[in-house]
């Protein structure tokens, strides 16, 4: 007969479904209202990316780059709510990091260079891990459902949208990202577009569902210069369903849709 569980064993599973439970996607974390941001956990383990992305890129992509724009970012709201230049109305923690970077306009300069690199660098690597998951065996993905039949709308088929998404990754200038975002000034069209450096989407008005960056931190370890390596073993790992969670999860901001983010 097996043993009974003890209390203490009980309690620690229970603790770690309700962990499991609270788990945040990272996305989650761009719209609380906060000048103090955490660096979100991963998916997934820092192994289990391979053999597409490996160990040591995503250790110090994490570990290093992102909570070092995690920090920064909190270090600059930080400064600029005690020094107190906005009106104590518009509190900087009245707002999340994704409306401060919608409107940066509105961030006094002194702040906005900060606030646009560090806000986000941690944006956009918190979508960035958000769209992967495992595939250890190369298991062929496409998405399904709404996003497969929009797909095939905007882009005619999902090889054509990969071809144009793979083409602009190959073809920006220098560090980046390239996204595929749902445009609110098109009643929610699929487009890609790319940023530069840690630019955001957000400012035109583009809600991100799916991202690639293409800093060489992300892929430097593994395949030095050859950024087309790094392009097609990252297609193995996209996620749609994950994609598609995200797509629901801004149409369920409904407020988004409408002027304000
Ligand atoms: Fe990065």
């Amino acid at each position: 007969m097996a043993d009974k569980p003890s209390l203490r064993s009980s309690l620690l599973s229970f603790c770690l479904f309700t962990a499991a439970l609270a788990k945040k996607m990272p996305y989650e974390f761009i719209v609380e209202q906060t000048n103090t941001y955490i660096l979100p956990s991963l998916p997934y383990g820092y192994k289990e990316l391979e053999p597409f992305i490996d160990e040591a890129t995503v250790r110090v992509h994490h570990l290093g780059h992102h909570a070092a724009y995690t920090n920064k970012m909190n270090a600059a709201m930080q400064q600029w709510e005690r020094e107190n230049e906005i009106r104590e109305t518009d509190s900087v923690v009245e707002k999340s990091i994704l409306q401060i970077l919608h409107r940066l306009d509105d961030v006094p300069e002194k702040y906005r260079s900060g606030i646009r690199n560090n806000g986000g660098g941690y944006v956009n690597h918190n979508l960035y891990w958000s769209v992967m998951s495992p595939n250890p065996n190369s298991d062929d993905r496409e998405p399904i459902n709404q996003l497969g039949k929009d797909m095939v709308e905007n882009f005619g088929n999902f090889s054509n949208f990969k071809e144009l998404f793979t083409k602009e990754a190959l073809s920006l200038f220098g560090s980046g990202y390239v996204w595929l975002s749902r445009d609110i000034n098109q009643n929610g069209k699929l487009v890609i577009s790319k940023t530069t450096n840690q630019d955001s989407p957000f400012e035109d008005g583009f809600l991100p569902i799916l991202v690639i960056d293409i800093w060489e931190h992300a892929y430097y370890i593994k395949h030095q210069n050859r950024r087309p390596k790094h392009v097609s073993d990252w297609w193995n790992l996209v996620d749609w369903s994950s994609v598609e969670e995200l797509d629901k999860w801004w149409k369920g901001l409904n407020y988004l849709f409408h002027d304000e983010l």
